[in-house]
Parts: C-alpha cells; structure tokens; sequence
C-alpha cells in the first residue's frame, strides 16, 4: 500500500491552559500550559487536533509523491504512521480518504482559501443562545466592555478642502432604496402570491439568456454581475408559505426558470429547519421563502484555477445576489433579509449537497412584511415604519 500527504493542509499551533493546583499551592502561577497542534483539512471538511509528532512527520511527508506505507512506518514509528492513515490526513491510494482528497485538489481551490471556507462552517449553532450568554456575562456592560466604535467615516481631508458633490433629483430609484430595510417582522401566516415569488427569483437568480461563448463554455446573462460571467451561485430554496407551492425544499433553475423539488416538507418542519439554517434567529423564521445562495466553487475555479482572488469573488458576486433580491422584493411591497450568522453544514445535509463540490456562503429570504414591528429593524429614514 502506497500512501502521501493530503493535498491542502493547514497546521495551526496553540496552546491549551489548565489549572494546575499543586503549582499553585508551591507557589506558582497555577497555570499550566501545553502546546497544541490543530490540522486544517479541507478535503475532510473539517479541524483535527494532532500530536506535535504528527505535526513534524506531516511538515516532512510529500502531497506528491506516493511512498511505501512500510517506508513511512520505519521512518516516523508505527504511533505517529497509524495516527495520521487513520485521521485521513495522511491517505492511503485508493481509500475513501484519497478520493475525498482528489476531489479537492480537482476543483483547483487556493489552499489559504479553502482552509477559510472549511474552517468557518458551522453545524447546529445556536446564536440566539451564545449572544443570550454574552449578555448575561456582561451584565449590561457590553458598550463599557466594547469601549467606543471606530468613527463611521475615515476622513482624509479637513471639512473646508471637500468638494461637494450635487445630491440627485429624487426619483423612484430613491424610492426603492430607502424602502430597502431589512426585515425581521414576517407576516408569518399570510401566504406569498406565487407570481410575486417567481418576479423576485427571476431578477435576482433567473438567466435573461445563454450565451454561446465558445466551444464547451456556456456565460449566463443575469442582472447580477459575476466573475467572468459564470455565476457560479445558484439558488436552493425553502419554501415556507408560497401560494400553490408544498412547503418543502427545492432548487432554481435559471435558465428554465421554473423549481426543481427536492424534499416536501410539513409546515412546522418547514419551520424548524428555516430556524436550524439561521442560526436560531426565530425572529428570520417566519419569511415566506428562504434563498440559499450556494457556490459551485468548480464552476468558477474552472477558469480562476488556485486564484488568490476565486474564494473573494464568490463572496462578491453572494453580495450582488442579495441586494438585487432585497431590491426586486422591496419593490413589490415585499421584505428581505439577509444573515452570514449560518449553519451550512446542516444545510449541506438538508438538500443533500457535497461540501468538497457546493456550498451555502449566507441564507437569505423574503416574504410579506407584518403590520406591527415586534422586533427591532433599522428604518431611522421612517421609509417603511412611519410610527419612529
Ligand atoms: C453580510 C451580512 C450579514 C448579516 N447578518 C445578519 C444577521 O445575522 N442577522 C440579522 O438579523 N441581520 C443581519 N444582517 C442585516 C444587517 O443587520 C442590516 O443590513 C443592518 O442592520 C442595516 O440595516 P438595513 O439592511 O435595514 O439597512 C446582515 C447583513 C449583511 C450584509
């Protein structure tokens, strides 16, 4: 059996500090503290501790080329060999492990970024839980802990020496920009018409048209911008309460512009797995449609091949996607939302995407905004909620 270091590998030290009584009765600091080593593995999508061992003969073994596993044995001792085959960041020809690995280093990642992108997702988080313990711990103090924000604007020249510049003549465009608040109060038991459901997907997702670019490379036009014209980012949905559509989990398609169901849901199943995407933000579940941007990152690092700027410019081209879905929304009288505070790993597993091909890089959603504002948004021009 032939084995070789995993393709994309990240090595962080860091140091774990227990309390140690006996220092502290001889009187020591009581603090003791050890040196750790976290492995970042992105084919595994996920961090693994290893020991400072495994770390040294990780640094010393070649992700190019394949070795005798008795070779690797006879070089870093049967402890640290099996500890590594077995955690998979080390992998052995033809195992799981190695196809998981091909697949990554196939889809051309740059490794910084994809450590990023795998490092960062989380499962079963519940941030209303943690900010509720922040709170607690601090007591009220959280601004006295915080100190002051930094100035809302850098400024680089005095007020005297700025040119001013005309403001427009308002026109609906304004309109439509100071009605753009995002919102936390969904009219949670109304349904959604379907063809107000349909407009906002296909001004944000939908494809105006393909485009032949050359042999084997098809561009979609959209009114969204995107690197290199790939859009990369497709829509998945939850659909919560849409008229004529079953609550359940679908995907867009953009260019037939119609959905691709995947799982029905009951409603209150609908529901809890909204509250799971969000993070717990029971305040986001009661949109009417959740939109999941999910990038095929091989899609665009077909052409940005290990690109210092490919990871960046999903992420741009998410932004674009909200806004114009926020926008196309609000323009029907409809609200949105957006949070990066998600579960993608429960998301994956929802609509049953492969991390090492897909992935979510936010949840969005829109639906009919509630008469009465129970929960706080950010409306300080009064453009939606007249009453302060
Ligand atoms: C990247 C990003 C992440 C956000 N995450 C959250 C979030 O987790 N929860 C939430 O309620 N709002 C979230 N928001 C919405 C912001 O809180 C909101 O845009 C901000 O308060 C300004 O309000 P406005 O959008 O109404 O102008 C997010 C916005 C962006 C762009």
């Amino acid at each position: 059996m032939r084995v070789r270091r995993c393709g994309v590998l990240m090595l962080e030290p860091g140091e774990r500090i227990e309390f140690d009584l006996l220092d502290f009765t001889t009187g020591g600091s009581g603090l003791r503290s050890t040196a750790t080593w976290t492995a970042f593995a992105p084919h595994l999508a996920d961090t693994i501790p290893v020991s400072s061992a495994e770390a040294a003969a990780l640094g010393a073994l070649s992700p190019t080329v394949w070795i005798d596993e008795s070779t690797f044995v006879k070089t870093h001792g049967t402890e640290v060999a099996a500890g590594l085959v077995g955690k998979s960041l080390v992998v052995e020809e033809g195992s799981d492990g190695d196809a998981r690995d091909r697949k990554l280093r196939e889809a051309e990642w740059r490794p910084a970024a994809a450590v990023m992108h795998f490092a960062s997702r989380w499962r079963g988080v519940d941030t209303e839980a943690i900010q509720q313990r922040f709170v607690e711990e601090l007591e009220g103090e959280l601004l006295d802990r915080l100190g002051p924000a930094p100035p809302p604007v850098r400024e680089r020249a005095d007020a005297s020496a700025r040119i001013r510049l005309e403001k427009p003549a308002r026109s609906p465009f304004d309109a439509l920009l100071d009605g753009r608040v995002t919102c936390r109060n969904f009219a949670a038991d109304r349904a959604m018409p379907l063809a107000d459901f349909a407009a906002v997907l296909y001004r944000a997702y939908g494809a105006r048209i393909v485009d032949d670019y050359a042999p084997g490379v098809q561009i979609l036009k959209k009114g969204v911008p995107s690197a290199g014209g790939l859009h990369p980012t497709e829509a998945y949905l939850l659909v919560r309460n849409v008229e004529g559509i079953a609550p359940g989990l679908y995907h867009y398609h953009p260019v037939d512009h119609a959905l691709e169901p995947i799982t029905r849901l009951a409603p209150d199943e609908a529901s809890a797995l909204a509250r799971r995407f969000v993070g717990a933000q029971a305040y986001l579940v009661g949109a009417h449609a959740f939109v999941i941007p999910v990038s095929r990152f091989r899609r665009n690092f077909w052409k940005y091949r290990n690109h210092a700027k490919a990871y960046r410019a999903l992420i741009l081209d998410v932004g674009h996607l909200s806004q114009t879905m926020y926008l196309a929304a609000t323009e029907l009288g409809l609200a949105a939302f957006i949070t990066a505070a998600v579960n993608e790993v429960d998301i994956e597993d929802a609509f049953g995407l492969d991390p090492l091909e897909e992935g979510p890089l936010a949840v969005t959603g829109f639906g009919i905004r509630a008469a009465e504002r129970t929960e706080v948004e950010f409306d300080p021009l009064h453009a939606v909620w007249k009453d302060g």
